[in-house]
């Protein structure tokens, strides 16, 4: 898939669909509600939310919650090919490491993934977002 642009229809639904995934976030002690969609292979859509927990390591972003969301609703044959993160606060949200290195599993090297960044939504292709992902290759 190309980089789209801000006018690609494709972006825009895919962006709205995380808008309201993050409408649904539990997010009482950071307050930051995010919402990510995923676009499959398939032609699948899969959203996820933030949900937070008191003990605050245990945290699942978005990002995850969507991939967990998909692979539980289709199996794990899923291949991601265009991901979209969106925030209520207005604020940068680029997928954090954790977030990448387990996107890594299922996604197309070159998928766009377009996310809040400090000038706007900003697309990056998954390849240039983790260049350097863990593999494990045993002798
Ligand atoms: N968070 C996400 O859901 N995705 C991101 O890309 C960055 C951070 C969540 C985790 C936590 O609930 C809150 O945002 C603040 O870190």
């Amino acid at each position: 898939m190309n980089i789209p642009s801000s006018t690609d229809p494709e972006l825009i639904s895919l962006l709205g669909l995380a808008r309201q995934a993050a409408l649904h976030a539990y997010a009482p002690y950071s307050g930051f509600r995010v919402g990510a969609a995923l676009k499959l292979t398939s032609g699948e859509v899969v959203t996820g939310a933030n949900v937070e927990n008191v003990s605050y390591g245990l945290t699942i972003c978005a990002e995850r919650s969507a991939l967990v969301q998909a692979v539980s609703l289709f199996g794990p044959a899923i291949r991601i090919e265009a991901v979209a993160v969106v925030n209520l606060n207005a604020a940068p949200s680029p997928p954090c490491g954790a977030c990448r290195q387990v996107l890594a599993e299922f996604i197309l090297p070159d998928a766009p993934v377009n996310f809040p960044s400090a000038n706007g939504q900003r697309t990056m292709t998954f390849r240039e977002l983790l260049p350097l992902a863990f593999e494990m290759n045993l002798k």
